[in-house]
């Protein structure tokens, strides 16, 4: 048997109705908020990553999947979205068109991460991205997106939304430094990796999972304290836009972001439900990844949600059970299939979800899949029936008999009071 490669999995039609559920909310929530859909392919040029993510984080260096195309074309399937994202915002001009592009879009990334519970090798994101403006207020608002789908799918009572700051030019190179003297000090403490990234990028050991790191980071020197005025007093007002927008926040000086193409503002949606996942959604502004990428200088924000930890977190507090149908046709021979499907057919069309069988079992085997399917009605049509132009249903739920006439007619009749 051929299994699935590793870290690549099948949604089931039993899980998609959880999937349904969350994209549905979030789109609806993505267009009152004045989102449109935008989608990107699959495969980039590798060197979009390298450019727009940054050659020394993780997801370049580690994660990607990378390969020649039979051009001998150096690509790579996308491991996140809005390096994709700014490419086609740069290449279609959209800049023109779209002095402030609100752009989302939903689908799989690929990142060759090692597979546990929460983390696979392709997982799915609903990407979210602002271009155009920087405002403290805007910044805000993209939170309030996050904080009110998360609200809408009902899993807000087990997030929290962390926020940062990680300075600008001017000032994150300051830090940077004074991090990297405290990070030498403390070298002994620090696992390999961080040891490793101590030079490359010092933030990132701050994000680290492993205990005595997270001693290390604790202790360290915060980027808040060491903010120029003008990022100090942008992030006190997002901070004030945040309570305006009535989003429940913590600052949290240590979410540094696993991107480089990050400035500004940045923020994590946390659970604990999740095990060692603790990321259930994360963004933030990247306001030279446009202009790194050879567009014009627009800046940028945004998140993305993970889709699987986000369904993972609605599953824990909502059944969803497959659709029922609200009739299910037991016909007996074939005279009565025929006289039946074009009933069936027109239910269908008016969108009435309708079954019938196809095997000419016994009525009694048909009545027991009426069952299974939990059919709201289950009609009988036999030969008497046929002679009569009527057909005997019976209410699965009332668990009483009647009969109405065989046409579509009465049928969609029955469904319109069911609806009422
Ligand atoms: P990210 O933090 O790499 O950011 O991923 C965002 C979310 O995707 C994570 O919080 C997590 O929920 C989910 N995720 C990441 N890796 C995996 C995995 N291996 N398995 C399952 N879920 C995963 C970005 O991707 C940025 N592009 C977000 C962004 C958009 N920033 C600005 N705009």
């Amino acid at each position: 048997m051929i299994k699935a490669v590793k870290g690549f999995k099948d949604i089931l039609p039993d899980e998609t109705p959880y999937w349904q559920f969350l994209e549905e909310k979030a789109r609806k929530l993505l267009k009152s908020f004045g989102f449109r859909e935008i989608r990107i392919p699959v495969l980039e040029k590798l060197e979009l990553f390298d450019r727009g993510i940054g050659s020394t984080t993780d997801i370049v260096e580690k994660e990607m999947y990378t390969f020649k195309d039979k051009g001998g074309n150096l690509v790579a399937m996308r491991p996140e979205a809005t390096a994709s994202i700014a490419r086609a915002y740069i290449e279609n001009a959209l800049h023109l068109k779209d002095p402030l592009g609100k752009y989302y879009f939903i689908g799989p990334m690929f990142r060759y991460e090692r597979p546990q519970a929460g983390r696979l090798r392709q997982f799915n994101q609903i990407n979210v991205e602002v271009f155009g403006t920087k405002s403290s207020s805007l910044d805000a608002e993209v939170m309030a997106l996050l904080h009110n789908i998360a609200d809408e799918v009902g899993i807000s009572d087990g997030v929290t939304l962390e926020v940062n700051h990680i300075g600008c030019k001017k000032c994150r190179p300051i830090y940077r430094q004074i991090l990297i003297n405290y990070l030498n000090q403390n070298r002994e403490a620090l696992c390999e990796d961080c040891r490793k990234r101590l030079e490359r990028n010092p933030l990132r050991a701050l994000d680290c999972k492993r205990q005595n790191c997270r001693r290390v980071a604790l202790s360290a020197p915060k980027l808040t304290d060491h903010l120029c005025d003008e990022c100090r007093s942008y992030f006190e007002e997002v901070i004030e836009y945040l309570q305006i927008y009535q989003v429940p926040h913590v600052i949290n000086p240590l979410i540094v972001r696993g991107l480089d193409y990050y400035t500004g503002v940045v923020f994590e949606l946390t659970t604990t439900e999740l095990g060692a996942q603790s990321a259930v959604a994360a963004g933030g502004r990247y306001d030279y990844l446009v202009e790194e990428l050879g567009g014009p200088s627009v800046p940028g924000i945004g998140f993305a949600i993970g889709e699987e930890r986000a369904v993972a977190m609605l599953k824990n507090r909502k059944k969803l059970t497959p659709p029922a149908p609200l009739f299910f046709f037991a016909v007996l021979g074939d005279a009565a299939k025929k006289k039946c499907i074009p009933i069936v057919l027109e239910l269908r069309k008016r969108g009435v979800y309708t079954e019938m069988e196809h095997e000419n079992r016994s009525l009694k085997s048909q009545m027991r899949k009426a069952n299974r399917l939990k059919a709201r009605y289950a009609v009988m049509v036999g030969e008497d029936e046929l002679e009569k132009g009527r057909a005997v249903v019976r209410d699965m739920e009332k668990k009483e008999q009647f009969d109405i006439e065989l046409s579509s007619e009465a049928f969609l009749k029955l469904a319109e009071e069911e609806v009422r």
